[in-house]
């Protein structure tokens, strides 16, 4: 790959997934290029200029392929935007412009996010990341954008007041009892169970949502039935054959972290739905065995276990046994608005991890990669 450029690369894997997905390329190739701003004309030799925890190998952006009950499969990028040079501070603000171009040409709506940003403010920012993207194409329509913020950007033990206060300024007032209730063992909240994630749909439709995550590290696949029983009318033992399937038969997960969400739509403090991601990456020997579990996954639940492998040949040559991480996630989504499965593709731009060995944090493979700074 020596000679292409960061976006060449990733262009080019996503011009092959919108043929996958039958979308057009046109739009979410712009979306791609403002995303990595003028990084994404570095060479692919040189390390990446910003550790991004979108994924493994600090490439910012990861692929995503949401299949959904009734719909066509739809198209996502998760990414990181990245300032010039890349840094916490000039990427948050390369975050914000992202977006304001957005709204101006599209429409969306900033307001529940004006309402909350004040209180993942800092000139100092803790942990992994402050804002990330994600863009949602679905077939025949606009583009939807969705923004991640990161609860422990103040501090791990900041994140539960945190949250709970976003909550209450988007009007669900009760929704983060019934959450920490749920979700997280006694006594482990900030330790073993952490609130990483608070994303917000960036439209104001019926079906615009508010979702909070949760990582729970060295977690029984009971204690993610148990969460999924915040929500109603859903059929919590689901949760539990999925993470059998997804994890090759295991109960504990005791690498990688499980990870919860819960969604909320309109004014109901009450979740209307629950996900759970299961970090397949750290429980296979190699992308071959994550194939062979996610494929008959996906046929399980009805969708077309086809798409799988046209969406890894739009990623990538290389055989599956050669490495791991390609399959990143698998989550499976119960509740409205769309029930579904999703898997987590990673782009692969700077590293493929060996196969074999276990991998017990998402922690840096790259020794000559420059540490993460704030801004001066
Ligand atoms: N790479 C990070 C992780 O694995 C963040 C992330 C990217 C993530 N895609 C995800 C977390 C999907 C959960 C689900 O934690």
């Amino acid at each position: 790959m020596t000679g292409s450029s960061l976006f060449d690369y990733l262009a080019r894997q996503l011009t092959g997934l919108c043929d996958v997905a039958g979308s057009p390329s046109g739009e979410p190739l712009r979306l791609l290029g403002a995303l990595l701003g003028p990084t994404g004309s570095r060479s692919l030799s040189d390390p990446p200029a910003w550790r991004s925890n979108v994924a493994d190998d600090h490439t910012p952006v990861e692929f995503s392929i949401a299949c959904n009950t009734g719909e066509p499969p739809t198209l996502r990028i998760l990414g990181e935007a990245l300032g010039s040079p890349p840094n916490a501070m000039s990427n948050h603000r390369a975050a914000h412009r992202f977006l304001r171009a957005r709204t101006r040409r599209s429409g969306m709506s900033l307001s529940r996010l004006a309402a909350v940003q004040d209180l993942f403010a800092t000139d100092r920012p803790s942990g992994e990341f402050t804002l990330w993207h994600s863009l949602v194409f679905r077939s025949g329509r606009r583009p939807e954008f969705k923004v991640y913020l990161n609860p422990e950007v103040t501090g791990v033990h900041r994140a539960p007041s945190l949250v709970a206060e976003a909550l209450r300024r988007v009007g669900l007032n009760r929704a983060y009892r019934s959450i920490v209730d749920h979700a997280v063992r006694p006594g482990e909240l900030g330790y073993r169970d952490r609130l990483t994630f608070f994303a917000l749909d960036l439209h104001d439709g019926p079906h615009s949502r508010v979702k909070v995550y949760l990582t729970h590290q060295d977690a029984e696949v009971a204690d993610v039935v148990r969460a999924a029983r915040a929500v109603d009318g859903i059929d919590a033992t689901e949760i539990a054959a999925f993470c059998t399937a997804a994890g090759g038969g295991r109960q504990h997960f005791d690498g990688l972290p499980l990870v919860s969400s819960y969604t909320f739509t309109g004014e109901t403090d009450r979740p209307v739905g629950y996900s759970v991601y299961v970090p397949i990456r750290g429980y296979v020997r190699d992308d071959q065995e994550a194939r062979d579990r996610v494929s008959p996954l996906l046929a399980r639940y009805g969708f077309d276990d086809t798409l799988l492998d046209r969406a890894i040949a739009a990623l990538t040559d290389r055989s599956l046994s050669e490495g791991v991480g390609l399959i990143a996630h698998v989550s499976l989504r119960l509740g409205p608005p769309r029930p579904g499965v999703t898997v987590y593709l990673s782009a692969e731009a700077y590293e493929v991890r060996p196969p074999g060995g276990r991998q017990l944090a998402v922690a840096p493979i790259r020794t000559n990669a420059p540490a993460n700074r704030a801004a001066a």
